[in-house]
């Protein structure tokens, strides 16, 4: 176990990441645990991150120096390298020279840390303070032009440091250092894999869950689906799987949860058809944020009544969801409590339905989900598959949701998203919706005749965390392809467009 102490930037998930793809296992801190806390759970390492304070700032996060007494190895990134000089004696100042983005950095003597890494590097920097002068038996491996000491190691103690970022893809030669430190200095092993995951998961399941039934709403996303498998590898036909059908769904979207995940785990599977249900809910509402409210308080209803239900037959005592480990740190979890009694509302359910929660992918990050599901087995096709929103087509659909509306956009939706997967290019996008713009018209001509149909939107994009998103530059054979299939067979659509906002300005979903 490293673990990974966040000074409150972005970069402590990105640090507890980077440590997993040298195969050690990591997990973030708060920076306000105290020293003997962290000891506690014997790590091989402790890592501190980078920060957006000045480490002489009034109420600036410190370092214990009994951390360093320890015997523990540790490694200081940014303010965490500043905080670890400072501690233990060195000089720390405000250089004048500010260092953001891309920045040169000299190597004088590699030392463990820069084994094998160019005497001139190019990393990523952003601060404003600089070490001046290392402590007492730290060897200066590094220098910029801001910062005199930018990499230090006392190889004795175990302890070392960068100015830079080395987590950052554009600091070169960044997973080597961290590799150096980890392997060189720390002494740790790189043997985690995800098959360990699903070993150590799986008899945290058996024990917590012992011979009590389980439930899990699959929603046909990959978490609640990855989890569900696990459990299910754990303890078989214990699990029952509820997946509400909504009709809100794209074609074939129903039966690959039928096809894709019951036929390879085996896992029992109540389906609920609640088509009328939500289109009855949804009849009148064109309101984005109605639409939104409507179809989650439809879910709740329905998954609530199939849980009472499921619960006469035989008692449910746990509940599946698929956490992930951004979920966790960020609500200020962390250390790794696994079995959290849930004694309101969990996902909206009454509270005389009382479950303990199962959460086994709260530790684990979403690529390391997809790779967890590929052990396990499940198909690529639902393990990569493309984000789809919890409302479905109802929030792409511009107007008010009918049942033959959704027909239509369902097969425009089919014929774009069968091109793009023979173009080969489903791992190049993101996300494919098409909008069916249903209270618009226009004037075309088809045959011999004039029309008067609806227009659809096209929106592929491309991004990394949907946070922010580009539109996808998508081949104009593949694009033309797509507009006259779409023209020729969905009679109600005589007009295919192209939407090519990014976002910011535009959100990926038109509603
Ligand atoms: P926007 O449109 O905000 O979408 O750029 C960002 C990502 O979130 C998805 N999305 C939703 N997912 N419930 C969901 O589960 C929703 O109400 C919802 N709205 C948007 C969207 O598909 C994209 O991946």
């Amino acid at each position: 176990l490293v673990l990974v102490v966040d000074f409150g930037a972005q970069y402590a998930q990105l640090i507890a990441r980077r440590v997993r793809e040298a195969k050690v296992y990591s997990e973030i801190v708060p920076h306000s645990m105290p020293i003997e806390e962290m000891l506690a759970r014997q790590p091989k390492a402790i890592i501190l991150s980078g920060g957006p304070q000045s480490v002489y700032a009034e109420g600036a996060p410190r370092v214990d120096s009994a951390l360093f007494d320890s015997g523990v190895a540790a490694f200081g990134i940014c303010y965490g390298f500043q905080a670890m000089a400072q501690t233990l004696g060195g000089d720390v100042r405000r250089t004048g020279l500010r260092e953001f983005g891309r920045t040169p950095v000299t190597v004088s003597d590699a030392g463990k840390l820069l084994a094998g890494v160019p005497a001139d590097l190019n990393v990523w920097m952003s601060h404003g303070d600089a070490v001046h002068a290392a402590p007492a038996g730290f060897a200066v491996l590094a220098a910029s032009e801001g910062a005199p000491v930018a990499a230090f190691e006392d190889v004795d103690r175990r302890l070392a440091g960068v100015q830079w970022h080395p987590e950052v893809l554009h600091s070169q030669a960044g997973q080597a250092v961290l590799e150096h430190f980890l392997y060189d200095i720390a002494g740790c092993v790189g043997d985690w894999t995800t098959t360990n995951v699903v070993d150590e998961q799986v008899e945290l399941i058996r024990q917590q869950v012992g011979d009590k039934q389980v439930l899990c709403a699959l929603s046909g996303g990959v978490d609640s689906a990855v989890a569900a498998a696990l459990v299910s590898r754990a303890i078989g036909d214990q699990l029952t799987c509820v997946y509400v059908d909504h009709g809100l769904q794209r074609t074939g979207e129903s039966d690959q949860i039928e096809k894709d995940f019951v036929a390879v785990t085996g896992t029992r599977l109540e389906v609920v058809d609640a088509e009328d249900q939500f289109l009855g809910a949804l009849a009148g509402v064109t309101d984005p944020e109605q639409k939104r409210k409507i179809v989650g308080r439809e879910f709740i209803r329905t998954f609530e009544a199939t849980a009472r239900k499921l619960d006469a037959e035989r008692h449910i005592e746990f509940l599946v969801q698929g956490t992930l480990y951004p979920d966790v740190v960020e609500s200020g979890g962390g250390a790794g409590a696994s079995n959290i009694k849930s004694h309101h509302n969990v996902g909206g359910l009454p509270d005389d339905l009382e479950f303990s929660l199962i959460e086994p992918l709260r530790t684990l990050f979403k690529d390391e989900v997809r790779e967890l599901g590929v052990a396990l087995g499940l198909p690529r096709s639902l393990v990569y598959r493309h984000p789809f929103p919890g409302p479905g087509l109802s929030i792409r659909i511009i107007g008010e949701v009918t049942r033959e509306r959704l027909d239509i956009l369902r097969a425009a939706d089919l014929i774009a998203r069968t091109e793009l997967t023979a173009a080969g290019l489903d791992d190049e996008i993101w996300q494919f919706p098409i909008v069916l713009l249903a209270d618009v018209r226009s004037v075309g001509v088809q045959g011999d005749g004039r029309t008067y149909g609806h227009p659809v939107v096209l929106r592929p994009v491309t991004s990394e965390d949907a946070m922010t998103a580009d539109w996808a530059r998508l081949p104009y054979e593949v694009l033309e392809r797509i507009s006259t299939r779409i023209t020729n067979e969905v009679d109600e659509i005589n007009r295919v467009t192209l939407d090519i906002t990014s976002k910011p300005p535009g959100t990926i979903e038109w509603e």
